[in-house]
């Protein structure tokens, strides 16, 4: 369908909780679906939230991807996740950097529970449950936050882990997510 323009922080839109998708299968709820996908591919993201494109629902995309930055990870499997409710699984918080769509160029240590259930529907309002870890755990909980009007400098415990990605990895080639 398209590429859409992603919304950056500081735009008070980013900071909004969104609201619940209230009908599945339906032709607009397919065409968010796809501009979040082409989007999300073409500028190459671990993940995407409607809110990113200002869209104001509780729509987020993951995976699908080999990511270079966690290159012992399992592969993340595409998943579109609509109305999502995450219960973490364990107390334990792990360190790991984040990147993000909307704050590009950038670099953060964000903690993030390390194993996590997630529940909510595909685009045809088909039920998703899985419990999870590592990469794919901090995946959801990042692009979740979205829809709750979080971004991940937010969540840094210490700015001083917070830069630019050339200067922090020199010579690496890394996606936003
Ligand atoms: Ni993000």
């Amino acid at each position: 369908m398209a590429v859409r323009e992603v919304i950056r922080m500081g735009d008070p839109r980013l900071l909004h909780k969104s609201q619940p998708v209230e009908r599945f299968d339906t032709p607009e709820l397919h065409a968010l679906v796809q501009d979040l996908e082409d989007t999300m591919r073409a500028m190459n993201g671990a993940g995407i939230a409607a809110p990113q494109i200002a869209v104001n629902q509780r729509v987020v995309i993951f995976g699908g991807f080999k990511s270079p930055r966690y290159p012992d990870a399992d592969e993340v499997p595409y998943t579109v996740l609509v109305n999502p409710v995450l219960e973490p699984q364990s107390e334990t918080m792990e360190d790991g950097w984040e990147g993000c769509l909307s704050v590009p160029g950038m670099r953060g240590v964000v903690p993030r529970y390390t194993r996590l259930r997630y529940r909510g529907f595909d685009q045809y309002g088909k039920p998703i449950d899985r419990t999870v870890d590592g990469f794919h755990a901090r995946v959801v909980q990042h692009e979740c936050d979205h829809l709750d009007g979080i971004l991940y400098p937010m969540r840094i415990r210490d700015l001083r882990d917070f830069g630019f990605a050339d200067v922090l990895f020199p010579g690496q080639q890394l996606e936003d997510d």
